[in-house]
């Protein structure tokens, strides 16, 4: 028995944040963004997050051309939930007409989706469900200061999904490397929000509108490019290949320059790493399967070929797994599923955020 992907999809938003959006109310520039970050544009979701996520779900199960209850579990990563309670996986359930699946969050931050893809990997292999959804999906425009230029620019809404089942053949995981600095964790942090809300004595204004980002910026991209690099070594040694081995990087989508410091670091060559952070910023848990599916329509991905992913995000996390691509690499179906259409501009959705 092998496992596999087999089913692929994802939802943006339909509205466009630009750069120049930014000059119009914070002291910055396209021309800073660019240089500094290799993001151009975002997206900022109309709707709530677990419907960016149903809407990722329908189409990686077109893709797969599977019923959402042949499902045994549907796990949603995210750090933006919209309740504690139910969890969103549960939601995102409901929605595409499953009754019976284990439901569970992951919120590992941006290193969400890879620890999902290793826990539902884990969850095959030892034969206790034979096929899982899994989603990556962030409103992370909704949690933004927007007043604070170091972080407004960087981030963007979106949810990317996959199936992942067992099938005839060989496919495995070769090796998954996940970890976390916990001693780095106030580098990126979302206080007030969660049980602590009520300690920091904030009144009900405060509380529903300050957040309070803490975020610093260098630390996490120091952190980001060590431990990528490292990881992506530790998973290769183990899975006994050498980089030349590999077709294509998919990695979290943060920062350009993170993305090219790490490739330099582990000897990957940039031309394998796959990036489109230009058109939707740092969608968190959900970059890395929108660009695994954008991978795909671009014909990026070869049968049988082998795929490392590579992640850091709040906690610190860090993940890093390499998988075989089975022989598929087009969709079996496609489905409609789309948003509802939004009538306003990037500017007027964050002035209601
Ligand atoms: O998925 C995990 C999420 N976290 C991340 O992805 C963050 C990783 N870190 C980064 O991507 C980079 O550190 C940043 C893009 C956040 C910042 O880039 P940097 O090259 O590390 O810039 P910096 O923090 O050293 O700031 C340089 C200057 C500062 O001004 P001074 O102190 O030199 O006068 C900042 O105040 O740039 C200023 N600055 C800006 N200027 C114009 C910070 N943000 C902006 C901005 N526009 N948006």
């Amino acid at each position: 028995m092998g496992i596999e992907i087999t089913g692929w999809g994802k939802c943006l938003p339909p509205t466009i944040l630009k750069n120049e959006d930014f000059e119009t109310f914070l002291d910055t520039s396209n021309e800073w963004i660019v240089s500094r970050t290799g993001v151009k544009e975002r997206r900022i979701s109309h709707v709530p997050m677990t419907e960016l996520a149903t809407v990722a779900a329908k189409h990686a199960l077109a893709s797969a051309d599977k019923t959402a209850e042949e499902m045994d579990a549907i796990i949603v990563a995210t750090c933006t939930p919209e309740y504690t309670i139910p969890s969103s996986a549960s939601r995102v359930q409901e929605n595409i007409g499953n009754t019976s699946a284990a439901s569970f969050d992951i919120n590992s931050a941006c290193t969400g989706f890879v620890y999902g893809l290793t826990t539902a990997y884990g969850l095959i292999s030892s034969n206790v469900m034979n096929r899982i959804l899994l989603i990556g999906a962030e409103k992370v425009s909704y949690f933004l200061d927007w007043t604070q230029r170091d972080t407004a620019v960087l981030f963007g809404d979106a949810a990317g999904a996959v199936v992942i089942e067992n099938v005839d053949g060989d496919s495995k995981l070769h090796a998954s490397k996940l970890g976390c600095d916990p001693a780095q964790g106030k580098a990126l942090m979302l206080k007030n929000f969660g049980s602590n809300m009520k300690l920091n004595n904030l009144s009900i204004e405060e509380e529903t509108n300050f957040f309070g980002l803490t975020f610093d910026g260098q630390e996490v991209f120091k952190h980001a490019v060590r431990t990528m690099a490292k990881l992506a070594k530790e998973a290769l040694e183990e899975a006994n290949l050498t980089m030349e081995d590999i077709e294509l990087c998919i990695p979290h989508q943060a920062n350009a320059r993170i993305l090219q410091a790490t490739a330099r670091r582990c000897d990957l060559p940039l031309e394998k790493v796959f990036i489109n952070l230009d058109k939707y910023g740092n969608t968190s848990a959900a970059s890395i399967p929108v660009a695994l599916t954008e991978a795909l329509e671009q014909n990026k991905i070869k049968q049988n070929s082998k795929i490392l992913f590579l992640a850091f995000g709040a906690g610190l996390t860090s993940a890093a797994a390499i998988i075989d691509w089975g022989s598929r690499i087009q969709s079996i179906k496609k489905s409609r599923a789309t948003l509802p259409a939004c009538s306003k501009t990037g500017l007027e959705l964050i002035n209601q955020a």
